[in-house]
């Protein structure tokens, strides 16, 4: 049921622009927290969100990390997946039919060991590139070709990959930054030199933790990436410090978002849009509710669109 203004017959209008392009709603899925989209569809109708970000795609298949990949923590989880796929053109096959057919707007994570490697992950995409919204670059794993340093700890590294995926697709380029560096700053404005139009902040946070009551890691390989309300003020941070140097580019929010407050908060401080990832575990309906409380909240202050919901909370 669409929400309606008070007094009027119109719905609440929650579009946004974001990966330069205009989608019904700024809540998005975050990339590796609900697989490839069907998990969600028993709980809420993907069309009805941004777009769901894909998990991390290869153009190889690749089995991830040892088990237990997952931990929980008081401030959210941790996490060492360690980016399981089927590979691009097995997803093409096997997946991306039912997103169509659910007609989502679909983002596509890529991911590499090498610059060609992304360069080819985005090269296979782009033949069913009018089936998709953008592509969303995760620099966020170890450049096997120079000492295993994260691709996007580097601006020059960041720069050729979003330069060699860039010639290669005919779609939005977003990089999603890694939060574990002083040099995020330097490491987005050099993306956007590259060819991106969409900066995504940030993904997860290196940490280590201990199983309960015990003295070994959580997890089967050591540390891994912490997410969750924990790291909603370092990520929201990150946005507020990206939309005052890059006031031109669009920035999307992702880190600890559980409610529409949290939501408005990372519009507030220039997000176009965000990503919703640990809250889907806790809760599967999360990024619907997200998106209805954030109509009821639209509707109660008075206005009908993000927009004048937005304006008016910057004017108080
Ligand atoms: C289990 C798990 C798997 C993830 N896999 C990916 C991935 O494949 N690609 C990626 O870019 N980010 C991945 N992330 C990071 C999330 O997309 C997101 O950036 C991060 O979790 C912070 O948001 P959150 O606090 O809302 O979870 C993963 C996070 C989790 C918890």
């Amino acid at each position: 049921m669409k929400l309606l203004r008070r007094g009027s017959r119109s719905p609440i209008d929650l579009s946004t622009k974001v990966f330069g392009v205009e989608v019904v709603s700024p809540i998005l899925s975050a990339s590796g927290t609900s697989g490839y989209g069907a998990e969600l569809a028993a709980f809420f109708d993907l069309s009805s969100i941004g777009a769901i970000v894909v998990k991390s795609l290869a153009h190889f298949a690749h089995g991830g990390n040892k088990a237990p990949r997952v931990g929980a923590l008081s401030t959210g989880m941790i996490n060492s997946v360690g980016l399981p796929g089927p590979g691009v053109r097995a997803w093409i096959q096997r997946y991306l039919p039912f997103l169509i057919e659910h007609r989502a707007k679909v983002v596509v994570s890529i991911w590499g060991r090498t610059q060609s490697d992304y360069a080819q992950a985005a090269q296979e995409l782009e033949e069913v590139s009018e089936a998709l919204t953008a592509l969303e670059i995760n620099v966020s794993c170890p450049n096997t070709e120079r000492a295993g340093e994260m691709f996007g700890h580097d601006p020059r590294e960041t720069k050729q990959i979003v330069e060699a995926v860039s010639a290669v697709t005919s779609l939005p380029i977003a990089l999603k930054l890694s939060p574990n560096t002083d040099r995020y700053l330097e490491v987005a404005c050099a993306a956007i030199e590259g060819g991106a139009n969409t900066i995504v902040a940030a993904n997860t946070y290196l940490g280590y933790a201990h199983e309960k009551g015990g003295t070994r890691s959580i997890l089967g390989s050591d540390g891994g990436g912490v997410s969750g309300a924990g790291i909603r003020p370092v990520s929201l941070r990150i946005v507020r410090e990206l939309r005052h140097a890059l006031p031109d580019c669009d920035i999307v929010g992702v880190g600890g978002i559980y409610s529409a407050k949290d939501a408005v908060s990372y519009l507030l401080e220039g997000a176009s849009a965000v990503e919703v990832g640990t809250a889907s575990f806790f809760d599967p309906r999360s990024i619907s509710k997200i998106q209805e409380d954030l109509k009821t909240m639209i509707t109660r202050s008075g206005v009908g669109t993000l927009a004048e919901y937005l304006e008016r909370l910057r004017a108080s």
